[in-house]
């Protein structure tokens, strides 16, 4: 990709914050994912941009990008921004996940900070992220924190909102995606 052309988000400061001191805005982070953005599933024949119902209720989590909706361009020129989504029942919610989903719509990074394979597997009995690598587990329903290591960090994540049912990005990643 031409560098001047490069959206790169150097995300300042973390001025905003949810509920329970959760920065909106984490400090250092290069994501090229802008607030506004638009999701687009990584895989399959689905080529619209992906609304809530898109995303089914309690099962395997759906592989994404973030995609600049003026130009339709994915933001994807890096592993780093592929994130996956995942929707509860808006009553399972925690008030810590709440206050990052829109309609019980959950994003979080896609990459294990273990060592960098791809959590792409959901564990319906403790309702956990689960990376088949080295079986580290995450907990959507606690912003990502690690149920099961050897795993040592939170699993990033990123807010979602919508505009007319699709989903769009609401904030930049919580931490730094990756190991
Ligand atoms: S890379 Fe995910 S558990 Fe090791």
């Amino acid at each position: 990709m031409n560098p001047t052309r490069r959206h790169i988000i150097q995300i300042a400061s973390a001025g905003a914050a949810g509920v329970c001191g959760i920065p909106v805005w984490a400090e250092g982070i290069v994501s090229e994912i802008q607030k506004g953005d638009q999701l687009m599933a990584a895989k399959g024949d689905n080529k619209q941009p992906l609304k809530v119902q898109d995303i089914p209720i309690g099962v395997k989590p759906v592989m994404a990008y973030a995609m600049d909706p003026a130009t339709q361009k994915l933001r994807d020129a890096t592993r780093m921004d592929k994130l996956l989504l995942l929707r509860f029942d808006e009553a399972d919610l925690t008030p810590e996940a709440k206050s990052i989903a829109v309609s019980g719509v959950l994003a979080f990074s896609a990459i294990c900070t273990h060592q960098g394979c791809e959590v792409t597997e959901w564990s319906k009995n403790d309702k956990s992220l689960l990376c088949f690598c080295h079986l580290s587990k995450f907990n959507p329903l606690q912003t990502g924190s690690v149920v099961k290591g050897p795993a040592s960090k939170s699993l990033p994540w990123i807010g979602l909102a919508s505009d007319n049912e699709v989903l769009v990005i609401n904030s930049g990643f919580s931490a730094k995606p990756g190991a």
